[in-house]
């Protein structure tokens, strides 16, 4: 008798105790990621590219977004992205040139008065495709509206001859700030 109301006495205590525990949701063992969950690279945006998909998840080279210019070749207010690490094209904090095999640097702009991104330049680094301007190539892409997808507006020797001018910064105008 004696010894059943002990255990009584216990099972209360323990109740009393384990309401006051913090509730532990099971998570089914998974474990919990400190940082969130991982950002997935947006979709290819319709008609540009599968290799520049999430370009705008990618380092950006500007700190300030770059403002239309009159005689602008690239019109709008833009951004200019690149698929590479700082420590890869910028080691110790000094910008590195040429920049390696396989680099892709876009830029978009929203055109003046507009709210969606209207124009993306392209150029890839393409090893043996175009010896005479640093292996690049350029497309230049557009569309006219949020919902329509982008077609091939201009590409080649347009760009070229007015990018050789960047020649000392391997042809890009616009270097990691
Ligand atoms: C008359 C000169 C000129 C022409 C032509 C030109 N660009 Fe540019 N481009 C620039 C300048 C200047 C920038 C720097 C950012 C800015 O001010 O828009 C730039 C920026 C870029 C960038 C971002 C990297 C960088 O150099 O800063 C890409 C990508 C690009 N242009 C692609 C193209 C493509 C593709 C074409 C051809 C369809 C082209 N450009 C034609 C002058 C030109």
């Amino acid at each position: 008798m004696k010894r059943t109301a002990l255990l009584a006495a216990l099972f209360l205590l323990f109740n009393a105790c384990g309401s006051n525990e913090p509730q532990v949701e099971p998570n089914g063992g998974e474990p919990t990621d400190p940082n969130g969950p991982v950002v997935q690279p947006s979709e290819p945006l319709p008609g540009l590219p599968e290799s520049t998909a999430g370009f705008d998840s990618w380092l950006k080279m500007n700190a300030e977004p770059i403002p239309p210019k009159p005689a602008d070749p690239h019109r709008g207010t833009k951004d200019v992205f690149i698929n590479q690490t700082r420590e890869a094209i910028a080691p110790g904090g000094e910008n590195q040139y040429p920049y390696p095999d396989g680099t892709i640097i876009v830029k978009s702009a929203v055109p003046p008065g507009k709210d969606f991104v209207g124009l993306v330049a392209v150029m890839t680094k393409k090893k043996g495709t175009n010896p005479n301007h640093n292996d690049w190539e350029f497309i230049e892409y557009l569309r006219d509206n949020a919902d329509s997808s982008f077609r091939k507006a201009f590409e080649g020797r347009l760009c070229e001859n007015c990018h050789v001018k960047a020649a000392d910064t391997d042809y890009s105008f616009t270097v990691l700030e």
